[in-house]
């Protein structure tokens, strides 16, 4: 593929922008700079350095950010930045779009991609995707709670019970809770279901994949096993108590 073209499928801007970035000097391949946008380079496993920043080519992104509070998952957030805003210009610029939402004040890990097919399907409550949520609450948990929750509840806007694939009480304060729907709060909801009350929430598992130790709040990386994202494995988790 063309390196004029290769930019501008990633992100950088029209074809001309990316002609200009080449003109410029602004892109190498293994300390060679480029100078010449029409040349013909393989993009399979091609990692371009672009204005210093190595940028490994993906056909299709597919990101894992470590979301902070404080964030809107929203394209038009209202009353907090974006986590758009985390990601740089270019993947703004493909269209990559959170994977389902997390609140403003949820932590944890949220997937993005510009591919409305995997959306879809993961999103998807046929799928069944786990996503495990660490859960402070208010309360101290009940067995009653936790078999309550397994069992499932009745949510306002919908007579059929929603119950948790896995719920485990981690601490006096602390749940474990496997979902693999994504309904609007559902956790809070869930929880407010069964009397107690969300404190905080982190979502530490989506399908197979969890947040790297060293990737910090506000960090993203680049998911290169798709099929971790949209695995059905269920964690180990049991509806266990201390
Ligand atoms: N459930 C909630 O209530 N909030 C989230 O952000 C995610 C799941």
């Amino acid at each position: 593929m063309k390196i004029s073209q290769i930019l501008f499928s990633q992100g950088f801007g029209t074809r001309r922008a990316c002609a200009g970035m080449v003109y410029a000097g602004l892109v190498s391949l293994g300390g060679r700079e480029l100078d010449d946008p029409d040349e013909d380079l393989p993009t399979e496993g091609l990692v371009l350095t672009v204005e210093g920043k190595p940028w490994p080519f993906h056909g299709k992104a597919l990101v894992l950010l470590h979301k902070p509070a404080g964030y809107e998952c929203s394209q038009k957030p209202k009353h907090h930045p974006s986590v758009m805003t985390l990601l740089p210009p270019p993947l703004r610029q493909r269209g990559v779009q959170p994977i389902g939402r997390l609140d403003e004040d949820t932590t944890g890990l949220l997937l993005l991609t510009e591919d409305g097919g995997l959306i879809h399907k993961l999103t998807s409550p046929k799928h069944h995707v786990p996503k495990v949520y660490e859960v402070g609450c208010k309360h101290p948990i009940s067995n009653e709670q936790v078999a309550q929750l397994l069992a499932g509840v009745v949510l306002d806007d919908d007579p059929s019970p929603v119950r948790a694939a896995a719920c485990e009480r981690v601490a006096e304060l602390h749940l474990r809770l496997t979902l693999t729907e994504g309904k609007y709060h559902q956790v809070k909801r869930m929880l407010a279901a069964v009397s107690n009350r969300v404190e905080s929430l982190h979502r530490s598992r989506f399908g197979a994949l969890t947040i790297p130790e060293n990737l910090a709040p506000g960090q993203w990386m680049w998911v290169d096993d798709w099929a971790l994202a949209s695995s059905t494995v269920m964690p180990t988790a049991q509806a266990t108590t201390p």
